[in-house]
């Protein structure tokens, strides 16, 4: 059943190369070409979609249509909206709320008829998530679910939704869910741009990227010996933080759950932007931090914070592009440097995550813990 591999972590780790393929499978047109390439003479190739999604189609025009797209979730789940939210933005220009299923119940969170609210959840049956849904369609929301189990809760319950497709997930930790989630709900925002003729462009980058993401999640899997010499080095530290920013402020919340969750080391998943505001106090000479500074809009900003990390004699590990140079030259050597293949801004969270997750499994069984059933977990979280 475990295919090979020591834990279902592991193999699930591995196995998101197809994980993320089986998700577009049938949904975007797998080809590397943008329209314009492929298009026959006398029919506008933008008429020809490159991403379908069946579970949609009947509910497009409404969720044009909303105030807000609320995207509701707990954990990983929650973590994976995250990492969509500006891509969602961007394309739909409807503004994205995200909400901590149990804190929306929590806060009575007024929900209105004109917004659309999208449930994800890998399980479909977590009651947090359940309620809330529950919560928003009293609301006359349209509700849409975005999950891994079909016939679960949330799905049978939703309006509409998407199966991302991933396979049973039985590792308590999150890891191929994680990265469906993100591929399921990019594919849905383009999608729900289909028709927007100023986003025909960037709609064509995201979907190339989208074809050539199973292979960049390959060639960064390679990188398990080096993230296994680093874990390693780090097994007998009592914390880490995670840095990031932008569409990576996910990635390093992503990371630290799945580094507190199975290996028991505290992790802190922090908004760089966030440094000068209380966690620049932390920082020594042995506190390992971990910095996520990929080629994205926020990567002169990073620079900056790596370089201001470094000058309180921060102890780093960079998580950089391969092709970066420039990061390679501000890190000189000092300070061990994860490079991971460059993909479409949209995506970098998927390909980021990978190293990280690895790290996470690594220092897991290096601790000599049960990595695929933490103390106190359950992989479906059912009561609230
Ligand atoms: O099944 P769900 O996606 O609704 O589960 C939500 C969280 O309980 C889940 O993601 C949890 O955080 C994971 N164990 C993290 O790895």
């Amino acid at each position: 059943m475990k295919g090979g591999y020591t834990h279902f972590m592991e193999k699930e780790i591995f196995e998101q190369p197809e994980t993320i393929a089986q998700t577009m499978q049938g949904r975007v047109k797998i080809t590397p070409l943008s329209p314009m390439k492929y298009a026959v003479p006398g029919i506008d190739p933008y008429l020809m979609p490159r991403v379908r999604m069946g579970g949609l189609v009947d509910h497009v025009s409404t969720i044009r249509r909303s105030r807000r797209l609320m995207f509701i979730a707990c954990g990983t789940s929650y973590h994976a909206a995250m990492a969509c939210r500006q891509t969602v933005e961007e394309l739909t220009e409807i503004p994205v709320v995200l909400e901590l299923a149990s804190d929306l119940l929590d806060r009575r969170c007024p929900i209105f008829r004109d917004d659309t609210c999208v449930f994800v959840s890998q399980s479909g049956e977590t009651a947090d998530t359940f309620r809330a849904l529950e919560y928003a369609k009293a609301c006359g929301a349209l509700c849409v679910g975005v999950t891994n189990t079909v016939g679960s809760a949330i799905a049978r319950n939703t309006h509409c939704g998407i199966h991302i497709n991933a396979g049973a997930e039985i590792g308590v930790a999150s890891t191929k869910a994680y990265t469906s989630q993100i591929v399921a709900i990019t594919m849905m925002a383009l999608v729900l741009s289909e028709d927007a003729i100023s986003k025909r462009q960037r709609r064509d980058e995201i979907i190339d990227s989208l074809c050539q993401l199973p292979d960049m999640v390959r060639r960064t899997l390679k990188l398990n010996d080096q993230i296994k010499q680093l874990a390693a080095e780090l097994k007998d530290e009592q914390s880490c933080l995670m840095f990031g920013r932008g569409r990576n402020y996910a990635t390093a919340m992503e990371a630290a759950l799945k580094v507190k969750e199975v290996s028991y080391m505290h992790s802190e998943g922090i908004n760089a932007g966030e440094m000068k505001h209380g966690p620049l106090a932390l920082v020594d000479d042995k506190l390992p931090i971990v910095v996520v500074s990929t080629m994205d809009s926020m990567h002169s900003k990073m620079a900056g914070v790596i370089q201001q990390l470094m000058a309180r004699n921060g102890r780093l590990i960079v998580l950089a592009n391969e092709e970066d140079d420039e990061m390679v030259d501000i890190v000189a050597g000092k300070y061990p440097i994860i490079q991971v293949p460059r993909v479409d801004d949209a995506l970098q969270a998927v390909v980021n995550i990978i190293p990280l997750q690895l790290l996470s499994y690594h220092l897991t069984t290096l601790r000599g813990f049960n990595v695929d059933q933490p103390r106190n977990l359950a992989k479906s979280v059912t009561v609230t």
